[in-house]
This record gives C-alpha cells, sequence and structure tokens, in this order.
C-alpha cells in the first residue's frame, strides 16, 4: 500500500525531481521533558515511518533507491535511556524501502542524489530550520554546474500533490478511520452513560481517554471538548473543569486517534437523562439540519452543498423558535443565522482531523464529493448572552447545541461512519443517566 502510494506520487514528481519529508520534531513541554511525539502526517502517508528525525526521499528517476529513508543509528547508551530504535539495519526491510541509512549519513548523500534534478520537493514554509537545509542543499551542488552537471533551480511545494492524493481514502485507510469511529463512538455511548449531576468534564474526558488507550489508541484525535451548560456555547473549550449541572446539557466533542486516523464525533445530552422542552425543541432543529446535511453527501454533490442543507434548516428552525422573524431564504441570504451558527459544517477528516485537501474547484466553484472523500457534518446551535443579548433568544440562554457524524463518501452515496453513536432523542434519553461504569 505505501510502496503504491510512493509509486503514484512519483509519477506526478516527474523527471528530474527529488522529494524529501522531514520527520515533525520533537517539541518540549517542561524543562527537559518532551510532549508524547506525534509522527508527522505525510511521512505516515508514505513511509508508514512515526520515527522522530527520519527522512524520506524519493527518486522518480533512480534505477535503484528510487525511495531512501534516513533513520536514527542504534546506539545503546540511547537506547538504555530513551528506548529502543531500529537503525538502518531493519529499516529497510521493515518499512519496505529500497535502502535505509544512518540519519548523519543524508548531508554527504544528499549531493550525489541532487545532481541531474532540477526540482526539489518537500514540505514547503512548513518548518524554518528545514527550509533552510533544503536551501543549502541546493545552493552547495550548484558550484558542481561548473564542469556541466545539472542542479536544482526549483524548490516545490510537495504537498501541492500529496494533499490531494490524500483526500481520497485507499481501503486500508477506510478500516483504520472506520475503527476509529467505533471506538469513539462506544466512548460516547459510555461517557452519556455514566454522566451524573455531579460529574466534572475531566472525568468524563479522562474516561474516554481510558477507552481510547485501552484499545490501542495512542491518543485523542485533538484536544477533547467536554463542556455543561454555557460551557458548550463556547465552540473551543477546552478547560473541561466545570461539574455538570442537573438541568443543563452537555456538549462532548471529542474523538479518537486510531493508527494515527481521526475520529472526530460531537454528541449532546442532556445531564439528568431527560431534555427540557426547550432543549428538545432547539435539539430536534440541529438534529435535523445534520440529517439533511448528510443526506447532501451524495457523489457528484458540491461540498458547499452540505453546509447549505444544513443551513435551510436551521434558519428555518430559528424562526420556529421565535428567534428569527422573516422571510427564510431572506434571512439566509442575510447570513441572519450567524449569531447563533457562525462555523462551517464540516471539514475533511483523515490522517490529520482538519484534514488536507482543497475545498474548491479550480474554476473557484465548491468541491464536487467523489467516492474515498470523507468529511465531517457538524451543525449546531449557541445561545449565549453574553455575546448576543437579543430578547426573542432569551428563553434558550445557555443551550449549546453540535452533532456531528464522519461521512463517507460511496459510489452509490455514504457511509455514516459514526452512526452507532446514539443520537435521536429516544436513544439519547434511553442511554443518559443510566450506568454506573466505575
Ligand atoms: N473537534 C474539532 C472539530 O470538530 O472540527
Ligand atoms: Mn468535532
Ligand atoms: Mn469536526
Amino acid at each position: 500500500m505505501f510502496a503504491k502510494r510512493r509509486d503514484a506520487l512519483m509519477q506526478k514528481m516527474g523527471a528530474r525531481s527529488l522529494g524529501v519529508w522531514f520527520a515533525s520534531p520533537v517539541r518540549l513541554r517542561s524543562r527537559d521533558t518532551d510532549h508524547v511525539y506525534r509522527a508527522s502526517s505525510d511521512l505516515l502517508y508514505l513511509a508508514n515511518c512515526p520515527e522522530p528525525e527520519a527522512v524520506l526521499i524519493l527518486r522518480p528517476d533512480a534505477d535503484e533507491e528510487r525511495s531512501i529513508l534516513f533513520v536514527r543509528p542504534r546506539d545503546k547508551e540511547r537506547e538504555i535511556w530513551m528506548g529502543r530504535r531500529l537503525g538502518p539495519e531493519r529499516a529497510k526491510e521493515h518499512y519496505g524501502v529500497d535502502a535505509a541509512y544512518a540519519i548523519d549519513e543524508l548531508d554527504t548523500k544528499i549531493t550525489s542524489y541532487l545532481l541531474g534534478c532540477e526540482k526539489i520537493y518537500h514540505q514547503l514554509g512548513d518548518s524554518e530550520a528545514n527550509d533552510r537545509r533544503v536551501i543549502e542543499w541546493k545552493e552547495g551542488v550548484k558550484r558542481q554546474r561548473r564542469v556541466g552537471k545539472v542542479t536544482p533551480d526549483h524548490i516545490l511545494d510537495s504537498r501541492a500533490l500529496t494533499d490531494e492524493m490524500r483526500l481520497f481514502k485507499d481501503s486500508a485507510e477506510m478500516e483504520h478511520m472506520r475503527h476509529a469511529a467505533k471506538l469513539t463512538a462506544e466512548a460516547h455511548e459510555m461517557a452519556m452513560a455514566m454522566t451524573r449531576p455531579g460529574t466534572y468534564e475531566y472525568q468524563i474526558e479522562a474516561m474516554m481517554h481510558y477507552h481510547f488507550r485501552k484499545n490501542g489508541c495512542l491518543d485523542f484525535a485533538y484536544t477533547p471538548i467536554v463542556g455543561g451548560g454555557a460551557n458548550a456555547t463556547i465552540l473551543h473549550y477546552t478547560e473541561n473543569q466545570d461539574a455538570l449541572k442537573d438541568g443543563d446539557l452537555v456538549l462532548i466533542d471529542v474523538g479518537a486517534e486510531y493508527q494515527f486516523y481521526a475520529a472526530d464525533i460531537t454528541r449532546t445530552y442532556p445531564v439528568s437523562g431527560k431534555f427540557t422542552d426547550t432543549q428538545r425543541r432547539v435539539y430536534e432543529i440541529v438534529l435535523a439540519a445534520l440529517q439533511a446535511g448528510i443526506d447532501a453527501c451524495q457523489p457528484g454533490n458540491r461540498f458547499d452543498d452540505v453546509h447549505q442543507a444544513a443551513v435551510a434548516v436551521l434558519t428555518q428552525g430559528l424562526v420556529d423558535l421565535g428567534v428569527l422573524e422573516g422571510d427564510v431564504q431572506t434571512l439566509i441570504e442575510e447570513e441572519a443565522y450567524k449569531p447563533y451558527y457562525m462555523h462551517k459544517t464540516g471539514h475533511w477528516l483523515g490522517l490529520d482531523v482538519h484534514d488536507v485537501g482543497g475545498y474548491f474547484e479550480e474554476d473557484g466553484s465548491s468541491r464536487i464529493l467523489q467516492p474515498g472523500m470523507v468529511l465531517t457534518v457538524e451543525p449546531g446551535l449557541y445561545f449565549n448572552p453574553d455575546f448576543h443579548d437579543v430578547p426573542e433568544a432569551r428563553p434558550f440562554a445557555d443551550i449549546g447545541i453540535r452533532i456531528e457524524d464522519d461521512i463517507l463518501i460511496t459510489e452509490d452515496g455514504h457511509e455514516n461512519l459514526t452512526a452507532a453513536a446514539p443520537k435521536s432523542v429516544a436513544d439519547v434519553e434511553a442511554v443518559a443517566n443510566t450506568k454506573t461504569l466505575f
């Protein structure tokens, strides 16, 4: 699978080119301890290589050694302290590349690789240090022009090629995403069940993390959001520090990362296990908007059709609630819903939670959905009187509702990867506040 991706990429890179992909840097957390390492998504995609300091080289023109990995060498002392290393001796077979060398050989070997190349692809703009290194390589081989050699004139952003490839998931990726979605749906159901008035937001976060780690996930796919009451109206509330109150809703936007692939689910439910009439009215509108958005997830439709379908339902709903007044079509054109729905309805999903891939066609129109794309659908309504004190919205004060599913576009429609997480009023009420898990 990885060799196939590399071959497809080298085809796009074309003759007389070289590609280089650097591992993500290790990031300091405090004093002398680091953050948990998360590998570069492109390096994972192209070589399944999660090692810090690794560098992948692709050479479309080479007769042999078209794909080369440079990795950390074996080092007894470092390995005793910091963990095992594969080393170049084992990396070739392990990663299925044509050759592997120790990372300290890269600066020497790169010269011969660059001779005869006209362009270098790398993640230009991602890291100043890497940009500088590639420029130094390019300048370093330039003096060989005096003896008639061709050396590169162009440095290009490799992401122009890989982002487009990553937008279309292959079968191995789909399997990982289905599994991330399954574990995430389970964790959401367990969260609903364990919720009581007085449960702390961080206790729910901890339980979900436990479920993910227990099942082999490295971590969350993104910083978790667990917000009760008015906290749910803050889109990226991540403090997760408050106790949940009887009578409030709680919004949970949490996803697992499995084999480096993200799931991204939001569910909102009553802390008590029963919606109030007011909460249910708003909830049913968001749920209908989600359904309209999911229905629009068809090959041949456009990415923006999903947003427009959701906005139409939300705007009609705001009129029905008495929050907005007037002709629905006009209100949509005027974006009158924006104080209550200020974000877009979804994004691509994959190795990154907000995954790569363009949202527009070359002519500037919204991207046409095609089989293999995975996107989220995540409408919401948020009423926080601190942000907009509108008398008509006061009955809904402190209600924040978002419901989010992950949708794979298929040949004949779509597959909802996260359908297993309860979301109808009946299903949510049947699960919420029902079981003691610990
Ligand atoms: N959790 C991030 C998002 O839903 O986009
Ligand atoms: Mn989300
Ligand atoms: Mn999302």
